[in-house]
């Protein structure tokens, strides 16, 4: 990601923040509407998840500059996804739940550019994650 994409990701995340329980509110109805089979896969209060969800998406939103100190935690979150029952394409369902809220969220703000900027923010920590869950794969299959 570029200097500018980071920016407005930023700046943009700001704007979500006084906002984060409606938000995480309003991405998990439509993650449940996106896929109904999902629902099971949640056990816990879905308040807390969202507050957990949020301020994971902070803490990577604020490290884009220097991403590196985080992919350790964030891959042992893609093996605890795992174990969760997540798989690989619910990703993209998630992806897409986010983007949706996001624009929600910032309305006119989220223009075509800042879309693209979070797609690439999304893109990131998933693919940390996955790559986590299928070192965890590996790890079983010896
Ligand atoms: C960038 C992507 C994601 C982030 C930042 C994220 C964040 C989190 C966090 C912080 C937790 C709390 C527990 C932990 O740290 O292990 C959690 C749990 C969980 N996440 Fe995610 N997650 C992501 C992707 C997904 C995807 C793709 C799914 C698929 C539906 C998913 C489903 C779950 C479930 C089922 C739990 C456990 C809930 C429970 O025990 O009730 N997550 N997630």
């Amino acid at each position: 990601m570029d200097a500018r994409q980071i920016a407005i990701v930023q700046e943009s995340f700001e704007k979500v923040r006084p906002i984060a329980a409606v938000a995480a509110d309003l991405f998990y109805g439509k993650l449940f509407e996106l896929d109904p089979q999902l629902k099971s896969l949640f056990r816990g209060d879905m308040k807390e998840q969202g507050r957990m969800l949020m301020s994971v998406i902070a803490s990577a939103v604020r490290s884009l500059s220097a991403p590196a100190p985080l992919v350790p935690a964030l891959k042992d979150m893609g093996k605890r996804h795992v174990a969760y029952g997540v798989r690989e394409h619910h990703y993209a369902t998630v992806g897409t739940a986010l983007l949706w809220t996001l624009e929600q969220g910032l309305g006119d703000d989220f223009t075509p550019e800042l879309r693209a900027a979070w797609t690439a923010t999304y893109t990131l920590l998933a693919g940390v994650m996955q790559e986590g869950a299928r070192e965890f794969h590996l790890a079983q299959a010896a």
